[in-house]
């Protein structure tokens, strides 16, 4: 049997730790990354609502587009419990209107609902908001997201919306 320590064998045997470890280090830059910025394509998704709050003095003011990854989907469609993974995206506008025509001006923000069981002060689900330009705004997950979610929509485990054909 011939064995394979040749040249190539060597090389490999001992670039391919160092490779590993430069995927393990770019996977974690990856997942950090996620977190700093609005899921990458989200308007490739299924759109799954699209809602406009045209009264400028309530807190929901805007024209809202919401998208739903693959995981989402599923649960959304047929109910239940929503997986680890499920996200929620809630892409935020300005009302612009025109004769009766309602129509999304600038964008204004983008709202993030990423399901985690792990973020239990927040009903399992990590709540994130992002400016225009896709950086992180400020904000208190609890107070300014979940107190909302769990006050409006608890029976259908924090999500308001539901699924429409
Ligand atoms: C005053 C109540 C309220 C607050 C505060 C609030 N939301 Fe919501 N949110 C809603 C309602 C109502 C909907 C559903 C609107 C619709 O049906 O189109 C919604 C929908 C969403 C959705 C789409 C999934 C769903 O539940 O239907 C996301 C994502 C979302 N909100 C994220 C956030 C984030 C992030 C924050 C905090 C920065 C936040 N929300 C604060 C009331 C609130």
């Amino acid at each position: 049997m011939k064995k394979r320590n040749g040249f190539p064998g060597r090389l490999a045997r001992i670039l391919a730790p160092s490779f590993l470890s430069a995927l393990i280090l770019l996977a974690a830059v990856a997942v950090a990354g996620e977190e700093g910025a609005p899921p990458k394509d989200f308007r490739s998704w299924a759109h799954s609502k699209s809602t406009v709050v045209a009264d400028k003095a309530n807190p929901l003011h805007g024209f809202h587009n919401q998208y739903v990854n693959e995981v989402a989907l599923a649960t959304l469609r047929k109910g239940g419990e929503y997986k680890d993974g499920a996200i929620f995206v809630d892409s935020v506008n300005a009302v612009e209107e025109k004769n009766g025509i309602y129509v999304p001006g600038a964008k204004a923000k983008t709202l993030v609902m990423i399901r985690n069981r792990k973020a239990e002060t927040t009903g399992g689900w990590v709540f994130q908001a992002f400016d225009p330009a896709g950086k992180p705004m400020k904000i208190d997950p609890v107070k300014d997201c979940f107190e909302c979610h769990q006050t409006g929509a608890k029976e259908s485990g924090f999500v308001f919306h539901k699924y429409s054909e």
